[in-house]
């Protein structure tokens, strides 16, 4: 059983590298964003609060996050899938503390973070265009800059934070998709002995 986090910004490709990571290693996919997001979809009370933040760029506030979070993983459980890729969680030093409780309780721990590394520019691009094809809410020019900048301000010192607990995993995320998977898939291998299972 293997449980893995895919950091980076927003845009950086965490759910495109995620996918490919659930179907290479049979992990369950766990994003917090694509839960809030079908919460907002099918207008529950969670969604209404989950879309007030949301729409602005901001954070859900942590306690909420992590009983949303503690939830999940029981459908995790009740699924029988060993192994968890978590994207988009934690995004806070208090959220990574969290998680490490809700793990122990679980009699597991967290093995290694995949971090994707990409300029800003490069990722509003992303975001602008991914706007203009699929209409996320969140893709406009004013979230997109309250996001990175909360980004910056409240997650990004989640690097240093796995850097030195040796969790993180530095990952060039500009390039060619395929190309990016390899590298993690080699990163990851070498760091945690997981293996394929196809
Ligand atoms: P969330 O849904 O997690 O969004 P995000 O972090 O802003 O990231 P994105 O989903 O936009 O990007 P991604 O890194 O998944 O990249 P993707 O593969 O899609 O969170 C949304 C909101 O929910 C937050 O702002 C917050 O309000 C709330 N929230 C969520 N989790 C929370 C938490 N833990 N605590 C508090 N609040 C929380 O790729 C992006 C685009 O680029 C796609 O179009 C893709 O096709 C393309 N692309 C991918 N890879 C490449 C490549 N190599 N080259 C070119 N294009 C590429
Ligand atoms: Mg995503």
């Amino acid at each position: 059983m293997l449980n893995i986090v895919i950091f980076g910004a927003p845009g950086s490709g965490k759910g495109t590298q995620s996918a490919k990571l659930i179907d290479k290693y049979g992990l369950f996919h766990i994003s917090t964003g694509e839960v809030l997001r079908e919460h907002i979809k099918n207008g529950t009370e969670l969604g209404k609060i989950a879309d007030s933040y949301i729409s602005k760029g901001q954070l859900i506030p942590d306690e909420l996050m992590i009983s949303i979070l503690d939830s999940v993983l029981e459908q995790q459980a009740k699924a029988g899938i060993s192994g968890v890729v978590f994207d988009g969680f934690p995004r806070t030093i208090p959220q990574a503390e969290a998680l490490n409780g809700l793990l122990q309780k679980r009699g597991t721990e967290l093995h290694a973070v995949i971090g994707l590394e990409v300029p800003e520019e490069e990722l509003i691009d992303r975001m602008l265009s991914r706007g203009k094809l699929t209409g996320r809410a969140d893709d406009n020019p004013d979230t997109i800059k309250n996001r990175l900048q909360v980004y910056h301000n409240q997650t990004h010192p989640l690097r240093e934070y796995y850097t030195k607990e040796e969790k993180y995993l530095a990952i060039n995320g500009m390039g060619i998709v395929d190309e990016i998977f390899n590298e993690i898939s080699t990163g990851l291998e070498a760091k945690t002995g997981i293996k394929s299972t196809k």
